[in-house]
């Protein structure tokens, strides 16, 4: 298939420091982009940036802090002239049973993956209504199927698929299209970050690897759902098949998580915070 091109346009990726963002961000200049990448380590979106060349603005920031995705936007215009498209992405996953849960990391939870997507989205909006532009917004195949030891992450993820089938009839009047991208399980940093949204190079992905996509191959597909401004897009053939699956037939998922649910929270083993 021919690969969406990408000349003369201009691409935001929050949390391009690793895993999908870096992989869209390095695709998005392939295809002839220039891009903007935000994530909160300075040294690591400087290197990426550094990598990219001419095409490429390192911009050190937190989709949690009022501020900083505003000034990512002012830079777009400023070294680029504008903004096309949107790639909210930054994420990271809180683990754990309810119970051993505390309000507090719900809410870091949603901070990051639900408001810090819509932050993006309010600070990118007006550049992007100009050029009629496209929003990928980066959710997951847990925003279909909820698991047993990962409910804030399930939670956070559900909300942000609502938040898309919301706001892509709203936005399409002012000509902006909004893309929910659903990864099943994708080879990045995800598996290796703690609920603090730490990142610990040292520990390993639980996920067996048969089933891991990379990260380059997402990124391709993401995109191209995006820039064809499709409603959404669930990437990797095992979250096709679980999303199917749980609007299909939810009875047969709820049994099998009933009777599996020790395998959804052995992939939930993660750093110690
Ligand atoms: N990998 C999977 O299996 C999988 C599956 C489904 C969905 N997803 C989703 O895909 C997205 C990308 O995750 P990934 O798999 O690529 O994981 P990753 O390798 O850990 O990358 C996460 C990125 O988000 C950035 N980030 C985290 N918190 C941030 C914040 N507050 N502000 C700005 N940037 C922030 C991180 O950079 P800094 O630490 O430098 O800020 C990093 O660049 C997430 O939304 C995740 O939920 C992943």
């Amino acid at each position: 298939m021919r690969r969406a091109d990408l000349k003369g346009k201009v691409v935001l990726v929050t949390g391009a420091s690793a895993g999908i963002g870096a992989a869209c961000a390095r695709e998005a200049v392939q295809r002839g982009a220039n891009v903007v990448l935000v994530a909160r380590r300075a040294e690591r979106v400087a290197a990426l940036a550094a990598e990219l060349g001419a095409a490429a603005l390192g911009v050190a920031g937190d989709v949690t802090r009022d501020g900083d995705i505003a000034r990512a936007v002012e830079l777009a215009r400023e070294r680029f002239g504008g903004l096309d498209v949107l790639l909210a992405n930054a994420g990271f996953g809180v683990s754990g049973d309810f119970v051993s849960l505390t309000l507090d990391d719900y809410r870091r939870q949603f901070e990051t993956n639900v408001f810090g997507a819509m932050r993006s989205l309010y600070e990118a909006l007006p550049e992007l209504e100009k050029r009629r532009g496209a929003v990928g917004v980066v959710g997951s195949v847990n925003g279909y199927v909820s698991i047993p030891g990962w409910s804030a992450y399930c939670m956070s993820k559900h909300a942000l698929r609502s938040f898309c089938a919301s706001v892509r009839l709203e936005l399409r009047e002012r000509g902006v299209s909004v893309t929910h991208l659903a990864p099943g399980f994708v080879a990045t940093e995800f598996r290796r970050v703690d609920n603090a949204n730490e990142h610990h190079p040292e520990a390993t992905d639980p996920t067996p690897s048969f089933l891991l996509l990379s990260a380059e191959r997402a990124a391709c597909q993401m995109l191209d759902a995006t820039l064809a401004r499709r409603a959404e897009a669930v990437i990797t053939l095992h979250g096709k098949a679980a999303v199917g699956l749980a609007r299909h037939t939810p009875g047969v998922v709820s049994l099998a998580l009933s009777l599996g649910g020790d395998i959804t929270r052995r992939l939930s083993k993660r750093p110690a915070h």
